[in-house]
């Protein structure tokens, strides 16, 4: 039997998107929407497992759908919705909050790193993160996954999951298991402040990421501030081994010249870092700047981007509901 491809994504919509969401997901949601049948959600619901101002909620949802249309999604090849909208996320993470295992989500190091020393006072939402987003994927029965690196742990808890609960209620191949689609050369960026650590929206300093919305002057002393490397430029990766910010930096410039590191250390070893941060921010303000703009523009006609929810919103019911019936018949609920 073929089985249909399916991509689902998520993204929280906890304010400005950044490089790291650009090149770990947002760019290959594009270019799976060639492909594929696609669903792209803004996951509000995950958003609130930590607490969120409703007003800058509700603009960051819709600023995420900005987003998504400004890298280039198109809302009438991909279905674009937020989860809270599409009440069977919540019915299916209950449904697989009871098949998941303690013992599972006591692993999971997102929580570890999101929850931090004092474990008791962490939402029980963000515990349970993980079933909710092995619900979102599996309400759909996506068959592939585009995120980066950091979510792989998650990625396999909802293979698990699917599993289990193929086996539990004997219907082998039920839950299709969900393949994980990682970018290969830059699955991780990093902070550019610290490059062992990923570049995140919870980071304190703004330094440490270049964010869509950043004008080319923000991104021009961003890249001149990031953590590089006093010695010059190496002629091989191995060398590169100790030296994350440098290697970062290295990696962004090859991901988005698409010229492979061998050939951008080939052409620049033996030069300062100076040297790539020039080119870099010229890269990246080409890359960066006409999104941002784009954002801005889309977020003036808010009512344009609530109907793209909306019908989203629509679509994704029919898929959901659909499988619901499927799923409660299963476990047997009337
Ligand atoms: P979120 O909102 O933290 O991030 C959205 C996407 O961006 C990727 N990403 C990065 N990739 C490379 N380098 C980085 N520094 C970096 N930071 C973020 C993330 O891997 C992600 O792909 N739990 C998810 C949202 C989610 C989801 C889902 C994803 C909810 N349900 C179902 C896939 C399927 C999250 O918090 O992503």
């Amino acid at each position: 039997m073929i089985k249909k491809k399916l991509v689902f994504s998520g993204v929280q919509p906890t304010g400005n998107l950044h490089l790291g969401n650009y090149l770990g997901a947002l760019k290959n949601f594009v270019s799976l929407q060639k492909e594929m049948n696609c669903i792209y959600c803004v996951v509000d619901l995950h958003a609130i497992t930590t607490f969120q101002n409703p007003v800058e909620l509700r603009k960051n949802v819709l600023e995420t759908v900005a987003s998504f249309i400004a890298t280039g999604l198109n809302p009438s090849k991909s279905i674009i919705f937020n989860q809270s909208s599409v009440s069977g996320h919540t019915e299916l993470a209950w449904i697989l909050n009871c098949v998941s295992r303690i013992g599972w989500l006591n692993r999971m190091t997102q929580f570890k790193d999101k929850a931090g020393s004092d474990r008791e006072k962490a939402s029980v939402g963000l515990y349970i993160y993980p079933n909710l987003m092995a619900a979102d994927i599996l309400l759909y029965k996506a068959t592939h996954v585009p995120v980066g690196a950091d979510q792989k742990q998650h990625l396999e808890l909802s293979r698990d999951i699917a599993q289990k609960f193929n086996n539990d209620f004997n219907c082998k191949d039920f839950f299709p298991l969900p393949e994980p689609l990682i970018p290969k050369n830059i699955s991780r960026v990093m902070s550019l402040r610290d490059g062992t650590k990923k570049m995140s929206k919870s980071e304190e300093s703004d330094y440490s990421r270049i964010n869509l919305k950043d004008s080319a002057d923000e991104i021009k002393k961003k890249i001149k501030k990031a953590k590089s490397d006093s010695d010059q430029i190496p002629d091989n990766h191995k060398e590169l081994v100790q030296k994350p910010e440098a290697s970062n930096l290295l990696n962004i410039y090859s991901e988005v010249s698409k010229i492979s590191l061998e050939k951008v250390l080939n052409e620049m070893c033996g030069k300062e870092y100076s040297f790539l941060k020039t080119k870099l921010a010229e890269l990246l303000i080409d890359e960066i700047t006409p999104v941002g703009k784009e954002i801005k523009k889309l977020m003036e006609d808010k009512s344009h981007l609530e109907q793209i929810l909306k019908k989203g919103t629509e679509k994704a019911n029919i898929i959901a509901e659909e499988n619901l019936k499927n799923i409660r018949e299963k476990v047997g609920l009337i």
